[in-house]
């Protein structure tokens, strides 16, 4: 290894990990260089070549995928006053991003920079790994329930303003559901969610108030039942087959008729323009819009840090630690594939 300068590269949208030496990046305006302690992987570093060919076409390579990192903050760019070298951090490392594109922004490397929007100091008791739980998921969670053209809700506050109305979330025990339960939940809303069974006092531990098996054959009409005589505030529907039944249950029940979804595929498109029709609302969730919206700031910069503080935001799911290098990323994509419950994978670095 070069001291300190190293990345796992990929050099073609289908090709092989390779780790490499890589320059070590620099804090530019706005951002700033993060040490990093632990990453996590997400789907969208696991998918296979055609697909990333679809998923983020203007990737430029060899490239440098990976976007929750967590670490120490080593360097700080101009306008960056809110964070000081030698902070605990946890970052969405954007580097997959349109807008930004570029392989020192990855975050499957040891020294990576990060917007500073997108970064939120961790206290003392929150581990790297656990930390690095967090970025995309929560970033698709908050992009899913508080962008303008997502459902558009309004953001947490602490205190908390309660609300009559419910948020559905579909897929509550996936990183993306932990969040959104928890963000709802901060923003007054009651929740109801679905999960697999054995996830239920997890997903119930996290703020919703009623969990049901996604797998039962009467999961909709159950659901409809827990909303009771509440309106919808909207669904996120997260996992296979979610829409479908989100479709259903907005049919049923009083409310906004807004569903964002998890898949930002053609199919849901396809779907959304259909049941625009009929008067409901589909909306595919990119989970990178708050990078340079203003929901990223909201979330990671004034909301984060004080409810990781006083505990009221987890850190959820729970990491689980698969390796201890660079190289061991690729293993950990491949164990991602293969599925996980109610856990994040993670890689620690020295
Ligand atoms: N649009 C975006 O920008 C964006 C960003 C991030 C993720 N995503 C997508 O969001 C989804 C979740 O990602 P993630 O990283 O949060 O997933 P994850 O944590 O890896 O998901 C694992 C969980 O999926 C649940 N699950 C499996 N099949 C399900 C189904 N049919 N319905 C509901 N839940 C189901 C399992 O629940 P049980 O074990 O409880 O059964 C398990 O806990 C993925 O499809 C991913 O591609 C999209």
């Amino acid at each position: 290894m070069i001291d300190g300068d190293e990345a796992l590269w990929l050099r073609s949208p289908g090709g092989r990990f390779e780790v490499r030496s890589a320059p070590r990046p620099t804090a530019g305006p706005g951002l700033v260089v993060i040490r990093v302690r632990a990453i996590a992987v997400n789907p969208v570093d696991a998918i296979g070549g055609p697909l990333r060919r679809i998923v983020t076409p203007w990737l430029r390579y060899p490239a440098v995928l990976g976007s929750d990192v967590a670490g120490e903050v080593v360097a700080v760019g101009d306008g960056v006053t809110r964070l000081r070298i030698g902070d605990r951090v946890l970052g969405y490392a954007a580097g997959q991003e349109r807008i930004r594109n570029s392989p020192a922004e990855g975050g499957f490397r040891r020294y990576v920079a990060v917007l500073a929007r997108v970064c939120t100091a961790i206290p003392d008791e929150v581990t790297f790994e656990r930390a690095a739980v967090l970025p995309l998921a929560l970033s698709t969670a908050a992009a899913g329930l508080f962008e303008a053209d997502q459902l558009g809700l309004p953001m947490p506050a602490i205190p908390v303003a309660p609300r009559e109305d419910v948020v559905l979330v579909w897929g509550a025990s996936t990183s993306v559901g932990c969040n959104a339960v928890q963000l709802a939940r901060a923003s007054g809303f009651a929740v109801v969610a679905t999960a697999g069974r054995r996830n239920h006092e997890f997903v119930r531990s996290l703020g919703a108030e009623a969990v049901l098996d996604y797998r039962d054959g009467d999961v909709d009409q159950r659901i409809v039942e827990a909303v009771g005589d509440r309106r919808l505030a909207g669904t996120v529907a997260i996992g296979s087959g979610s829409l479908t039944h989100a479709l259903r249950i907005a049919r049923r029940l009083p409310g906004t008729k807004r569903i964002a979804s998890a898949y930002p595929d053609p199919i849901t498109r396809a779907r959304s323009l259909a049941a625009r029709a009929r008067g409901l609302r589909v909306s595919s969730i990119w989970g990178g819009t708050p990078v340079r919206s203003a929901v990223g700031p909201a979330v990671f910069r004034d909301y984060l840090p004080p409810a990781l503080e006083d505990g009221r935001f987890r850190a959820a799911p729970g990491p689980v630690v698969v390796g201890a290098s660079l190289g061991d990323i690729p293993e950990a994509l491949a164990r991602l594939r293969a599925g996980v419950s109610a856990s994040k994978l993670v890689v620690t670095l020295e």
